[in-house]
């Protein structure tokens, strides 16, 4: 299939309000502890006690979410729900995902990856904070299986409708503005690399990257500017139906272990690696990327990019293999192998002026 979005988006409130009715009578609601004071937890339950809708709260996600956490929600809260909201950043959303297929069946958390093995979920609502997963409008969720990173895809999990509202933006500081502004443009660049890319990808691809060029490096001295967190959630969404046509390429995978292992925030940790990915492309689309956001390095620098971390060879053979027995090296060009995979790690420690060890 070239183009399928089933996920219904709204950006105004009232109107999204009257699509969640519909959905069911049971809510529970996902997310962390920063929806208490960005004014989106207040929000939906507003919505949800207007229409006398019975919900629970579980509101101790983590970054990265684990196996456990997800076991801990049906656990705490049990599986009758209708609908399983995702209120937050990437990981209240793929949490989401998860609990919601877990509600609906008798499988465990390592069998969310066996996608033959379920084929319905509790209604899955997402509700993004930050600008940078795109997971509103993806089939994918990426979870933490005994310290290794690992997406999960299936079509049951496209939420069924999703909120953008850039107001619950306005207070993430300035790190975090960058890490998942990072993560979108990532998730944009990889997608306009993929070799599964085709026209609809990328068309939404490039448009992304042009926005977060033009609106990242602003909104960082001016996080309270209204327009420009409008533009960034704008632009992690396309990037989102972008990857959810092609699926994310090596950067990602690459960065999982920065993540898993050194605690290097995940949209950080894959940008790092963009430049290598785009100068190894080396194709049509690649030519575009450069044209349209001129030198990647150079953009992370102006952004005051570093990473640093103590690691050894040891270490970095490890991650190589994870990368190279990953999806991610099927779709991206540049005929990646285990020396080549090494090699980019090398190349972000010792060439690209980015690491401080
Ligand atoms: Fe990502």
């Amino acid at each position: 299939m070239e183009f399928y979005l089933p996920t219904k988006l709204f950006y105004n409130i009232e109107a999204f309000s009257a699509e969640l009715d519909k959905l069911g009578e049971k809510f529970l609601i996902i997310t962390g502890k920063s929806s208490k004071y960005n004014g989106s937890l207040d929000e939906l339950t507003r919505i949800l006690n207007k229409t006398s809708k019975k919900y629970e709260i579980f509101d101790e996600t983590k970054e990265n979410p684990p196996k456990e956490l997800i076991e801990k929600i049906i656990e705490k809260h049990g599986k009758d729900w209708d609908v399983v909201v995702g209120l937050g950043g990437g990981s209240p959303m793929d949490t989401a995902k998860a609990a919601a297929v877990l509600c609906k069946n008798n499988i465990s958390v390592e069998e969310l990856y066996k996608s033959q093995k379920y084929d319905s979920a509790a209604n899955i609502v997402c509700i993004p904070t930050t600008a940078g997963t795109g997971s509103e409008v993806t089939q994918y969720s990426v979870l933490t299986i005994n310290g290794i990173k690992k997406g999960f895809k299936h079509e049951r999990i496209f939420p069924k409708l999703s909120l953008l509202e850039p107001k619950f933006s306005l207070t993430l500081p300035r790190d975090l503005t960058i890490s998942t502004g990072l993560d979108a443009l990532s998730h944009a660049i990889e997608s306009a690399l993929s070799l599964k890319t085709n026209s609809f990808s990328e068309l939404f691809a490039f448009k992304a990257i042009e926005i977060i060029k033009e609106t990242l490096p602003k909104l960082v001295n001016d996080l309270k500017n209204y327009e420009l967190r409008k533009n960034m959630l704008l632009a992690s969404t396309y990037a989102g139906i972008a990857i959810s046509i092609t699926g994310t390429t090596i950067a990602h995978s690459l960065g999982y272990s920065l993540t898993t292992d050194k605690g290097i925030r995940h949209g950080i940790a894959t940008a790092v690696f963009l430049p290598f990915e785009i100068e190894n492309a080396d194709n049509k689309n690649s030519k575009k990327v450069r044209y349209i956001l001129g030198d990647m390095l150079n953009f992370l620098k102006k952004l005051d990019v570093q990473i640093s971390f103590v690691v050894n060879d040891q270490e970095i053979s490890k991650w190589a293999e994870n990368v190279a027995n990953s999806s991610h090296v099927k779709t991206t060009p540049g005929n990646y192998n285990y020396e080549k995979i090494k090699q980019a790690y090398y190349w972000l420690i010792e060439k690209s002026g980015i690491y401080r060890g």
